[in-house]
């Protein structure tokens, strides 16, 4: 197929050409356009054999349906069967821009475009090139990214030439896509919109406006039963040729390692492409090293993602080392590519560790003074905290907890107490409680528990354990009862930290997580 390539410049556009593009799309042919997000490969959305089109330039698995793109709220309201209050809220806010929504479909809309689904997902893309370009094909445009399946998202022309040329009709070149990843797929089916794919939209956008966004757990969680509800999610995207490891956690740690790493991998021969930041690319001495952005500036991260894996391909570098960015608003976009570009994720972060009573005056407290002076001694890379689950926010520790503890050399006496939040429940990897009860109430927010929430005394695992699980609350009590209940704690969390420190080198995290699941049933007696 001969592809005909055009540059149209978006602040002035010229229309003999754009209306030659626009016949393609009504004559069933295959037109590369440029978005405000990245390049999509665009049809005739109410054209079977055209959509088919898209299919087979981009060798898209059958299953992965498309975005209708429109250039107005009438082009909707031709192809959806229903428009939530919630959505026309959304639209109102983000379009033209980079949101797409999933609609009920009307049945103009092929099992092609839907891939079999009863729903349809549409954007308005802001882009002046787009939007003139479905204005003038006087139909919606169904258009995925512009780039051979798997590939990273094209983001300029070149990147589009490079995977498309010969395979569609005509690919306009509008300069480079400013935003750089793929707009936020959010369900509006659903009473509370759901995100099922991160993007620019973030969730604390929609957040403001609801109150409430989920996320399909699907893209928070790492485990690969979850099926996203997506289907363009559940593929291992946006991978390069070169082999991506990204290295999670502390900064300069993950400087070191990737500075270590490069040096083995070149010592092997091989062509290293280090993925720095800004803020580090002068901490580094060997390999390629390409700094994709500013972390204080994450858009401008977004921007380069793409880009910079592709030219690390041409540069035929055999391994990209990439340095993870904080995982929240458009960070957790860049994360979801990221993590699908690599083929392995090193986590460098600490262990957080979660220590739980009711009031967090005096057991929790205990038991993260005695944890935090081990963590201290033995240099472990465990950060602790503490939380009361009917906790008085800022209630300082009970005298008789500061006092046992001060006999122990810890000072616990600036501790300010804390109510437990879900937020503290999903960040941490392992939570231990003093009771049952405190671990039954907790156990409903987590989708599963097993190998995170605990008992101390059943994370402790002491085989001379017959009675209660429970860590009595000395609240009340007299110093001996404190006393008392602190060699209690003290016992058991010396064999909980032993027990961390056994399963693993407490510097990879993935492996002390993989660790507790194996241990999730743990043997004990009970009366
Ligand atoms: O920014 C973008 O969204 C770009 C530009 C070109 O607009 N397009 C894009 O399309 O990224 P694509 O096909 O690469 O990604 C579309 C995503 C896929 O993950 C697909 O599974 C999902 O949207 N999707 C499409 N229709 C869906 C539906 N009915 N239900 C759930 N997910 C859907
Ligand atoms: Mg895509």
């Amino acid at each position: 197929m001969n592809t005909r390539v055009v540059k149209i410049n978006p602040e002035n556009i010229d229309y003999n050409i754009l209306n030659e593009a626009a016949h393609v799309i009504q004559n069933g042919g295959t037109v590369i356009f440029p978005t405000e997000t990245v390049y999509g490969l665009g049809a005739d959305a109410l054209n079977e054999d055209a959509c088919n089109k898209i299919f087979e330039a981009k060798g898209r698995p059958k299953d992965n349906p498309l975005i209708v793109h429109i250039t107005c709220m009438d082009d909707l309201n031709k192809i959806v069967a229903d428009i939530p209050e919630k959505a026309r809220i959304l639209a109102d806010k983000f379009w033209p821009g980079p949101l797409t929504m999933i609609f009920k479909r009307k049945p103009i809309i092929s099992d092609t475009v839907t891939c079999g689904l009863e729903t349809v997902a549409v954007r308005m893309p802001n882009n002046k090139v787009a939007l003139e370009l479905i204005r003038l094909s006087k139909t919606s445009i169904a258009a995925p990214s512009a780039n051979t399946s798997g590939k990273p998202s094209p983001t300029q022309a070149q990147h589009v030439i490079d995977d498309m040329d010969g395979k569609v009709d005509m690919i306009i070149d509008g300069g480079n896509c400013n935003i750089g990843l793929e707009s936020t797929v959010v369900d509006m089916t659903l009473e509370t919109p759901m995100i099922l794919r991160p993007g620019k939209v973030t969730r604390e956008d929609i957040d403001k406006i609801f109150g409430k966004c989920d996320y399909d757990p699907a893209i928070i969680k790492s485990d690969a039963k979850i099926i996203p509800k997506s289907p363009g999610q559940k593929y291992r995207h946006y991978a390069p040729k070169a082999k991506v490891i990204t290295y999670k956690g502390n900064l300069s740690k993950v400087v070191d390692t990737i500075n270590k790493a490069a040096r083995l991998y070149i010592e092997q021969g091989k062509s290293v492409g280090i993925m720095a930041t800004d803020q580090t690319q002068n901490l580094y001495n060997q390999g390629i090293i390409c700094s994709i952005g500013d972390r204080l500036k994450p858009i401008t991260i977004a921007s380069n993602l793409f880009g910079q894996l592709r030219s690390f391909d041409k540069m035929n570098v055999d391994i990209i080392l990439a340095e993870a960015v904080d995982d929240k608003e458009l960070g957790k976009a860049i994360m979801n590519r990221l993590e699908k570009a690599s083929s392995e994720i090193v986590n460098l972060k600490n262990l957080k560790l979660l220590l739980i009573c009711t009031g967090n005056t005096c057991r929790s407290i205990m038991a993260q003074g005695i944890i935090e002076d081990m963590v201290k001694d033995k240099k472990l890379s465990i950060d602790v905290i503490s939380a009361g689950i009917n906790a008085i926010e800022g209630e300082c520790p009970t005298k008789n907890a500061v006092d046992v503890m001060n006999d122990m050399n810890i000072d616990i006496s600036s501790h300010k107490a804390k109510l437990l939040t879900k937020k503290m429940i999903d960040e941490a990897d392992l939570i231990i409680t003093m009771t049952e009860a405190h671990k039954k109430s907790i156990q409903k927010y987590l989708d599963n528990h097993k190998g995170k929430l605990f008992t101390l005394k059943e994370f402790a695992n002491d085989e001379n354990i017959n009675d209660s699980l429970d860590i009595q609350d000395p609240y009340g009590g007299n110093y001996n009862d404190y006393k008392n209940c602190l060699d209690e704690i003290s016992k058991y969390a010396i064999s909980a930290i032993n027990k961390i420190i056994k399963m693993n080198g407490l510097s990879k995290r993935e492996e002390i997580k993989e660790e507790l699941k194996n241990n999730s049933s743990l043997n004990f007696k009970r009366r």
